[in-house]
């Protein structure tokens, strides 16, 4: 189809309506972008937004892209600064807008703490007595709610062990803290969500702060000590692990819970594939959570801040050196001239490789530990409770393009 002026102003009102309206089903309106602008200069904030699996792929590992704090933060229309000033000090150190050659030195740091495919396999005693712990107790009430008091009471604990903050503590203000710093990787960000982030940062920073100071000179494994560690050998300055901590620990348990429940009810919907899986799970577990990841992933959009260092052609349109570009993986995902039948479960699909964790230098560092939390889940759930029924067949989706999941997804647990 040859882009005219009407298709660009469709595609930008399709994009006003996935950024500002509640989609429960957003994939009819991707797969429209899709059609009408693959490659799409959006007027409303001067970024590029991409919806095709082999351009998306293309741009996630292109070397000539960097990141930029300053123009990410740029976004919201920004006259408030000093109600932001906690968040925005936190995020210009966190690694997503580090560049190389410093970021490999980073990144290698918080991947020895825990994040190889190796190392992760350690935690799978951990994590399947704290998801046991947690269906034993749901049994006798006969339902749970998979995000609630399954997704985030796992996950919670498990980056608490990871940084060295075990216990059993509220996790209440975690909930909170990430629901506060979620909405501002959307494209268009409003100053009061970056108030509310700011808020949010102080809490969380004077939290991890306070924990951060008695590592010093201590020799833990844990994640706070080895980047304190890192710190002291000059890796990471003070700000950097505090920052960090903060990223890792809110990545690590957001992302993951909103990922089990969109799991749990894309396969509670798809009948025949919940019941093709509970005939024999440990075996068909793997591609399973890799065709979840693509057909419901919780994260469908990269945040706005790779920035093109030259001119970048793609095969419908050039991206000028200095522009911004959104990859939306979650409308790659499901390009139909990737993925035959897109729109259809099949947890037997071959050669999935979703998009899902984005790709390149950046990817995502914890993709190996929500995998695994997703494999034991998944299993767990459909060796116990092979008659598991959705209690509301329409759960509320959060808002947004950028994040995907589910408010609550309350379950029977038969
Ligand atoms: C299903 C769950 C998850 C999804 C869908 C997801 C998705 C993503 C995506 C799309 C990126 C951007 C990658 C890029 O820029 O190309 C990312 C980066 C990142 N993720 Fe995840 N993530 C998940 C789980 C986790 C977990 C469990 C952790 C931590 C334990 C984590 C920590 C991070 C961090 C720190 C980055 C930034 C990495 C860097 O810039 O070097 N994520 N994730």
């Amino acid at each position: 189809m040859t882009t005219t002026p009407a298709h660009v102003e469709e595609a930008d009102a399709i994009l006003r309506r996935l950024m500002t309206e509640h989609q429960s089903d957003p994939y009819p309106l991707f797969a429209r972008l899709r059609e009408l602008d693959p490659v799409h200069r959006s007027s409303m904030g001067n970024f590029w937004v991409l919806t095709r699996y082999d351009d998306v792929q293309k741009i996630l590992k292109d070397k000539r892209f960097v990141r930029h704090f300053e123009d990410f933060h740029k976004r919201s229309s920004g006259t408030d600064a000093d109600t932001k000033r906690s968040f925005a000090e936190s995020q210009s150190h966190w690694l997503i807008f580090s560049n190389p050659p410093e970021y490999h030195a980073k990144r290698a740091v918080y991947n020895s703490a825990i994040f190889s495919g190796s190392r992760v396999k350690d935690l799978r005693p951990l994590i399947t007595s704290l998801t046991d712990e947690l269906l034993n107790s749901a049994t006798d009430r006969g339902e749970i709610d998979i995000v609630g008091q399954l997704g985030y009471q796992l996950t919670i604990k498990v980056m608490g062990h990871i940084m060295g903050l075990p216990g059993n503590a509220d996790i209440q203000p975690f909930i909170d803290w990430a629901a506060a710093v979620g909405p501002t990787f959307e494209p268009l960000v409003e100053d009061s969500v970056l108030r509310t982030a700011d808020k949010a940062m102080d809490k969380l920073n004077g939290f991890l702060g306070d924990r951060i100071k008695q590592r010093h000179g201590g020799s833990g494994e844990d994640l706070l000590s080895r980047s304190v560690a890192a710190m002291e050998a000059g890796t990471l300055t003070e700000e950097e692990v505090l920052a960090n901590a903060g990223l890792l620990y809110i990545a690590g348990f957001e992302t993951t819970t909103h990922f089990l429940g969109n799991a749990v009810y894309s396969l509670l919907r798809h009948r025949d594939q919940w019941d093709l899986f509970t005939s024999d799970p440990a075996r068909l577990v793997d591609g399973a959570v890799e065709e979840l990841l693509r057909f419901e992933s919780s994260v469908q959009a990269e945040p706005p801040h790779r920035i093109a260092t030259e001119d970048i052609q793609l095969p419908t349109a050039t991206i000028p050196a200095g522009d911004t570009v959104v990859p939306l993986m979650g409308a790659a995902n499901r390009d139909p001239e990737r993925f035959k039948d897109p729109d259809r479960l099949d947890i037997t699909r071959k050669d999935v490789r979703p998009l899902s964790f984005g790709g390149g230098i950046h990817v995502c560092i914890g993709q190996h530990l929500a995998r695994l939390e997703a494999n034991i889940v998944l299993v767990e759930l459909a060796r116990r409770f092979p008659g598991l029924q959705l209690c509301d067949e329409e759960p509320e989706w959060l808002g947004g393009i950028t994040a995907r999941g589910l408010r609550k997804l309350k379950v029977r647990l038969t």
